[in-house]
């Protein structure tokens, strides 16, 4: 990929993973589109690229606000002129018990990471089926593939993804749109901060496992040459990869060692 000829629209750019992303494809020449809710944090990311002015553009949005999408669209095309890559990256994670879990914390939940991506995703899909190209790129997680305690809602956001996106990738084939499904493990970000209790609140604390996981930076550095490859499914972490291979060689096991594990 020549990323000094690529447009790239990033959502959640406004901290962790898209923060990251945006730095690394910064440094290899790509132009910027960046989103999230925080219009402070998406200046911020824009000040600390270099060659911010003639390459980097905010473009705040809410990905619940799912009917604005097409407008958000319209207003990213008129800042480079075309978009060659979205990462739908833009998403929230939970930390409360199925049984505990507010209905209406469920819906958040499904609202932003499942709703909100796909919305978006429909708004930019015509104009790649009209250039012959793009690349998608979807930030779901190692839960899009497996389950565990707390997570009930996110991991179904993430599993949808997975059922929605590979259906578009048989669909879009032929206009020559790419799709990556990416699943980090963990990665030392505020996700868990960030993530919602059974009442919808912020959960407020970073877990141990976050706390000790992959920067932020190192993760976006393995996953670029992985996009550049057009890999239509990307596991990145550290051990708890392993679980993805054993749902499909041994389901049962996985449960068995799951139910045990310490699972924060
Ligand atoms: N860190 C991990 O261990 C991990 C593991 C697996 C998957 N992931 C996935 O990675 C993605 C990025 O998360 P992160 O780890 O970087 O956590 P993060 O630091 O909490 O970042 C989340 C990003 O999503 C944005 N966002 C949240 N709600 C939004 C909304 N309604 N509209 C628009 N933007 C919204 C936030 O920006 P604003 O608050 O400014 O809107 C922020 O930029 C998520 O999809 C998450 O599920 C993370």
């Amino acid at each position: 990929m020549d990323n000094q000829k690529k447009v790239i629209w990033i959502t959640g750019a406004s901290s962790g993973i898209g923060e990251a992303l945006a730095y690394e494809f910064n440094k290899k020449g790509a132009h910027l589109i960046l989103s999230a809710r925080r219009t402070k944090e998406l200046e911020r990311v824009q000040a600390a690229c270099d060659n911010s002015e003639e390459t980097v553009r905010i473009l705040p949005l809410d990905l619940k606000q799912t009917e604005s999408m097409q407008a958000k669209t319209a207003e990213a095309l008129e800042l480079f002129g075309h978009i060659d890559m979205l990462i739908n990256n833009g998403g929230v994670s939970q930390r409360a018990y199925a049984v505990d879990a507010k209905l209406e914390t469920v819906r958040e939940l499904m609202e932003v990471n499942f709703f909100g991506t796909i919305a978006l995703t429909k708004a930019v899909l015509p104009e790649f089926i009209r250039q012959k190209s793009g690349h998608i790129v979807v930030i779901s997680s190692v839960m899009g593939k497996i389950g565990t305690k707390y997570r009930s809602a996110y991991a179904a956001s993430k599993h949808a993804l997975h059922g929605w996106f590979d259906c578009l990738r048989q669909e879009v084939y032929e206009h020559n749109i790419d799709i990556t499904l990416v699943c980090p493990g963990f990665v030392k970000t505020n996700v868990t901060v960030n993530a919602l209790n059974a009442e919808g609140e912020k959960h407020e604390k970073m877990e141990s496992a976050h706390k000790n996981a992959m920067p932020p930076e190192e993760f976006a550095k393995r996953l670029l040459p992985k996009l550049a490859r057009q890999k239509e499914e990307v596991y990145i972490g550290g051990s708890e990869i392993l679980a993805v291979y054993m749902k499909r060689l041994a389901p049962k096991l996985l449960n068995r060692i799951l139910r045990r594990v310490k699972v924060t």
